[in-house]
């Protein structure tokens, strides 16, 4: 009898399960799973129906032994699942896009995992996680919970300081995307690159790349200068740095840097798209709508390339290889948030770091990185605070705490703006904070 794999996927409604589908496609030899099951809440319901019948087809058309289950019931998904995956929105892109207008009412960049939409985002989503850690511990306590949820540095930081659960492990496209962008810019395969990546999630920096295991950091360096190259996601547009800062910075950066070395331009480009052409979730609103339009099509049976104009592209690639590598205690390295360990010696142990680490069957080891660069480590520093006292409004409803962490946070510019924002986004979003009420 073949032997049971459980994958259950929290979201499974959302727009991005055919990437996961595909990955698990791909890998189907070194991950033979057995049963997928995805689940959603009654609000995604008709979402879940959709895509879930995609990857039914996409399932059937590959060939493989895979059951693919959707249900509203999370319980029954995760009953005995040996891997947990987590993709799911409180407040669905509706709340996005408030965490995206109403900062900029108050000249401050709204964005859904920086500066005053990634708290609020995290203020919702950290007490859902938290009673989902509950139901692992009960229902599949030796589970492996893979993260993909926004802001996923202060989810996988909650999940390490505030639950149970010592198996998780916070996943980004951003370090894949990186990866990709920089084969790309130097013409090979994807498999002949390796970057150190080290810092925070969304803050995270390539301290080495090499090519062939070679180091060519510095002509990665300078190709960083044009402005072409300085975003390797769809949903960031870069602006290109100066030559003399990115030399003298000496690493790799990521897309998300943009808002912090760029602030007052992504300020202005990101209220004058909001003008023009929405902001980025209303953009994806209309985006997501061509998406299942497609996805209804009983014809389609693989993921559609429109998928790749997400932001999201390759988390496939990021969450099955990292999946496959614990099941088979493959020990190659990756880059994936997780508890620091040390690795970083400027981060407190206990939390979570976005780092190249080793992948086994008990999970990441993260490489050791010792101090991070003097010109890098303030700024990791600072959010890494954020992220905690973030973090720690979320699970206590403390609102003193949101407005702290919102006032530290580099890209707000004082503690009465902060105030203010903090105000009115808890008023907005009231319905899914009720540990403020
Ligand atoms: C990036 C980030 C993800 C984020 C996505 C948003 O790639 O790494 O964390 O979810 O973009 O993409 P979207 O298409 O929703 O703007």
């Amino acid at each position: 009898m073949t032997k049971k794999l459980k994958v259950a996927t929290i979201g499974g409604g959302s727009s991005y399960t055919p990437e996961l589908i595909e990955g698990f496609i791909k890998r189907y030899d070194e991950f033979p799973l057995t049963e997928l099951w995805l689940v959603d809440i009654e609000a995604g319901k008709e979402k879940l129906e959709i895509v879930g019948e995609l990857a039914k087809r996409m399932v059937k058309k590959a060939g493989l032994p895979i059951d693919v289950h959707l249900t509203l019931d999370r319980e029954v998904a995760l009953k005995d699942a040996d891997f947990v995956t987590t993709q799911f929105r409180v407040g669905l892109l509706e709340a996005r896009a408030k965490d995206e207008r109403i900062p900029l009412k108050y000249g401050v960049l709204g964005q859904e995992t920086n500066g005053p939409g990634g708290l609020f985002k995290g203020l919702r989503t950290i007490p859902v996680i938290v009673d989902i850690c509950r139901d692992i511990e009960r229902l599949c306590p030796d589970a492996w919970l893979i993260n993909f949820t926004n802001p996923a540095g202060m989810v996988t930081e909650a999940v390490l300081r505030y639950t149970n659960i010592k198996k998780v492990v916070g996943l980004c496209n951003v370090p894949i995307g990186i990866e990709m962008g920089v084969a790309k810019l130097l013409d090979v395969e994807h498999s002949r690159i390796r970057i150190d990546f080290a810092g925070l999630n969304h803050m995270v920096y390539g301290l080495d790349v090499y090519l062939d295991g070679v180091s060519v950091k510095d002509k990665v360096i300078e190709m960083l200068t044009d402005p072409e190259n300085t975003s390797f996601v769809k949903n960031i547009e870069g602006i290109g740095w100066e030559p003399s800062f990115i030399r003298a910075l000496n690493a790799l950066t990521c897309p998300y840097h943009n808002y912090y070395y760029k602030s007052q331009d992504m300020l202005e480009k990101t209220k004058k798209d909001a003008a023009e052409k929405g902001t980025r979730a209303e953009v994806v609103l209309k985006l997501e709508k061509e998406l299942f339009e497609l996805y209804k099509d009983p014809e389609l049976a693989i993921k559609p390339p429109q998928l790749e104009e997400r932001g999201g592209a390759y988390y496939s690639d990021a969450a099955v290889r990292l999946i496959t590598s614990i099941y088979n205690d493959k020990r190659d390295i990756q880059p994936v948030n997780t508890r620091n360990n040390g690795a970083i010696a400027s981060i407190p142990n206990d939390s979570a770091v976005e780092v190249s680490s080793i992948i086994t069957k008990d999970g990441p080891k993260p490489i050791t990185v010792g101090d991070l660069p003097v010109a890098v480590r303030g700024l990791v520093q600072q959010i890494k605070s954020f992220e905690r006292i973030g973090a720690e409004a979320a699970v206590t409803g403390d609102y003193d705490k949101a407005v702290l962490a919102l006032t530290i946070n580099p890209l707000t510019p004082s503690d009465t703006v902060a105030k203010q924002i903090v105000d009115e986004m808890m008023e907005a979003h009231k319905e899914h904070l009720p540990q403020f009420s």
